[in-house]
């Protein structure tokens, strides 16, 4: 077995888990990647490889599933514009977190690895957790917050001594509620531990039971309480919620074009190229490169994609990703995730009547 002083003294390494269904974030997840969402104009994705990159770990490799592993390549690349150096891990099937890891050993042969869920965000990035990995002799650090529906994630029940006991994915009846983050730091043992567990009654191979299995056999599991906040991307919901801290995050900065006739206030990002023509825009918020903001009401928490168009409508605590047109809508649009190249917008034709065309799983609201 490899001694914890030799696995210390090893370079680590990253995977990050970007495969799965994303069924809960349809329709958005029938074409695109959930990873690659942007929250504040930047995908999901990248605040990981980011944290990842300043925890100073360079060798990173992506799980990604068939179906959207080409579009995480386009858009990531081989890493360097992040200093990282990228490696693509496809997964066949979305057959859980412990089968992910499985999938990948042969990237990570013996080195000591964080794994980092790719739709989750942390306030504070993972630096001091990588370091206090690298510090102590345990084979696994998993990190927990206090959540106010334990039921609904993987749940961490510690000992008085503060030693991890029993770890449940989402349990009926929690016995605490430090739920698990989706970030964790392994050594090889973890293979084991994934290669000896059943799948679970939802048929995936959980990473739960991968730890609950070397907490049984032995092996040290730290479990480490985040402060700040931690954001679980995978409903929109949640999306608009990282959307909205990330925001509250930003300075102000005005690069893109405004006219006299526009109010620019508080925390707002104009990107390059983008034009705000007889507009208010309300921050915190952010209007994409090359972005049209003209006889429009943008308001607070508001992402607008590159190249989009806002015209004569109103729109506050929403995403609208790249490429779409929203223009001459009555009422102001709110707590809405649009996608690329989406058009909404006014016609004049008779009858008057709505049009939608609209895919698989999308979501209207009409008062
Ligand atoms: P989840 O959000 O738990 O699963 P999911 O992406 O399939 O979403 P849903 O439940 O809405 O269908 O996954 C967490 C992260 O791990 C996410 O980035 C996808 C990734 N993942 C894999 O890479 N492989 C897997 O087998 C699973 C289950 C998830």
């Amino acid at each position: 077995m490899q001694s914890n002083r030799a696995r210390r003294e090893m370079k680590m390494k990253g995977l990050i888990l970007s495969g799965g269904k994303g069924t809960r974030m349809r329709p958005l997840t029938h074409t695109s990647a959930k990873q690659l969402i942007p929250v504040a104009n930047k995908p999901v994705l990248v605040y990981g490889i980011e944290a990842i990159v300043a925890a100073g770990i360079e060798d990173i490799a992506i799980i990604v599933s068939p179906e959207t592993g080409g579009e995480i390549r386009q858009a990531i690349g081989d890493g360097s514009r992040y200093g990282a150096s990228v490696t693509y891990v496809p997964q066949d099937e979305p057959r859980g977190l412990a089968h992910a890891v499985l999938t990948a050993e042969p990237f990570i042969g013996d080195s000591p690895f964080v794994m980092y869920l790719g739709d989750n965000l942390l306030q504070h990035g993972i630096t001091p957790l990588v370091d206090e990995y690298r510090s102590t002799d345990c084979n696994s650090e998993i990190l927990l917050t206090r959540v106010a529906n334990p039921s609904q994630f993987g749940v961490a029940e510690l000992a008085e001594d503060g030693t991890v006991v029993r770890l449940t994915e989402k349990p009926a009846e929690p016995k605490s509620d430090l739920a698990l983050v989706g970030v964790y730091m392994f050594d090889r043992n973890i293979f084991d531990a994934a290669r000896a567990i059943q799948p679970s009654k939802r048929n995936e191979l959980e990473i739960t039971d991968a730890i609950q299995w070397l907490v049984d056999h032995g092996f040290k599991v730290h479990p480490h309480i985040v402060k700040g906040w931690w954001k679980d991307t995978g409903k929109i919901e949640d999306m608009l919620e990282a959307n909205r801290t990330v925001l509250d995050t930003f300075e102000r900065e005005v690069r893109g074009t405004t006219d006299d006739a526009s109010r620019i206030e508080g925390k707002v990002v104009i990107e390059e190229g983008a034009e705000i023509t007889d507009s208010v825009v309300r921050g915190p918020a952010i209007i994409g490169c090359n972005a049209r903001i003209t006889h429009a009401y943008v308001g607070p928490y508001t992402s607008i994609g590159n190249r989009c168009v806002v015209e004569h409508c109103e729109i506050e605590n929403s995403i609208v990703l790249e490429n779409s047109t929203i223009a001459h809508v009555q009422g102001r649009i709110e707590a809405s995730l649009i996608g690329k190249n989406v058009k909404i917008a006014r016609t004049h034709r008779k009858p008057a009547a709505y049009r939608f065309i609209l895919g698989d799983n999308s979501e209207v609201g009409i008062t």
